[in-house]
């Protein structure tokens, strides 16, 4: 498979990467948005695409013999399926859990102990962990390549570059954009990753669009506004005319300290096609998914809905980024 997929160029890691590259300039882990430069997202980017056009048994035997571990503490659907599916695809088996309560974390184990024992197991870790700093604490301790699936409401980069990928495929390009970020934009951890990585790309617009108390953390305003020309405000209509992308998000219900304020802003934004038919005819919705209330489902059947494409993006990306840690040396 040697040459099949492209290397990045001796990227040096920039002051703030947490992690460093391993030889040929690639991640190790994949635990922040912030350790990729825009050169190592255009790699996953076009490594993505490859994968949609590589035929079944020349992928199979990218991963042949290798073993990925999928360790779910928290509830999900796209990314731990989509995560086992692309490493099955590429040949690996799975090992792993989709629910903490039936591993020995029930009975006291910490994070520290289930990595040293779990990379004793496989070549690459997938995590998905309640707390933020989890995914760069395993980081730490593991010899095998993390890969951060959800960290409490801090990052999900593997999200952000399918997110990445979807907009790149639909739109040709990624700089000039004009983005709205809708919702939940205090504990949406894939907002979060999308300003980091935004915010590496030239001339975008970013509108975010919140609450008061819902806003976007100030601390990622401050790191992102160096380049990124980034507008807020609490209405979704006021600038929808201008939006390419309006991407919506969920209302964290399971990260409120208090439901009744939950309840209170559960349904501040609900996509209609009443408000999609006041946008640009090319503007396209996404959504990492779950949904809840926030998207009508009669928005589906619009050709500005993208976000089950968006989603189904989720394989080839997951597969790029598995292929891409084969051999990390830490
Ligand atoms: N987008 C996303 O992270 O979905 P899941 O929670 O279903 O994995």
């Amino acid at each position: 498979m040697k040459g099949l997929l492209k290397q990045a160029k001796s990227a040096k890691p920039k002051a703030h990467s947490e992690n460093s590259p391993k030889k040929g300039g690639f991640l190790t882990d994949i635990v922040s948005i912030s350790d990729f430069s825009r050169g190592n997202i255009e790699l996953v980017l076009e490594n993505a695409a490859k994968m949609e056009k590589l035929p079944r048994d020349r992928k199979a035997q990218i991963l042949k013999n290798f073993v990925v571990a999928s360790l779910f503490f928290e509830p999900s659907t796209r990314t731990r399926l989509s995560f086992e599916t692309a490493a099955q695809n590429l040949g690996a088996r799975v090992v792993g859990f989709a629910d903490a309560g039936v591993t020995s974390t029930k009975k006291g184990e910490t994070l520290s102990d289930t990595i040293k024992m779990v990379e004793n197991y496989a070549d690459i870790i997938v995590m998905r962990h309640f707390l933020e700093g989890a995914a760069k604490r395993a980081a730490e301790i593991s010899r095998r390549p993390i890969v951060n699936a959800g960290d409490g409401a801090n990052q999900h980069p593997t999200q952000t570059l399918l997110d990445l990928y979807t907009m790149k495929k639909e739109f040709g390009k990624i700089d000039r954009l004009r983005i709205c970020l809708a919702g939940d934009l205090k504990y949406g951890r894939t907002v979060h990753s999308l300003m980091y990585a935004l915010s590496k790309f030239r001339d975008v617009t970013v509108y975010l669009v919140s609450p008061k108390s819902l806003e976007m953390p100030r601390h990622i305003i401050e790191e992102t506004k160096h380049s990124l020309r980034i507008v807020e405000t609490q209405s979704l209509e006021k600038y929808i005319k201008e939006f390419d992308v309006l991407y919506a998000t969920r209302i964290q219900k399971e990260r409120f300290p208090d439901e009744i304020e939950y309840e209170k802003l559960k349904n501040v934004y609900i996509i209609t096609p009443e408000l999609v038919a006041k946008a640009r005819p090319g503007m396209r919705i996404m959504h990492p998914l779950p949904r809840v209330n926030e998207i009508e489902p009669e928005v589906d059947r619009m050709p500005a809905a993208l976000y089950f494409s968006q989603a189904a993006n989720g394989v080839p990306v997951r597969e790029a980024l598995l292929s891409m840690l084969k051999g990390a040396e830490k």
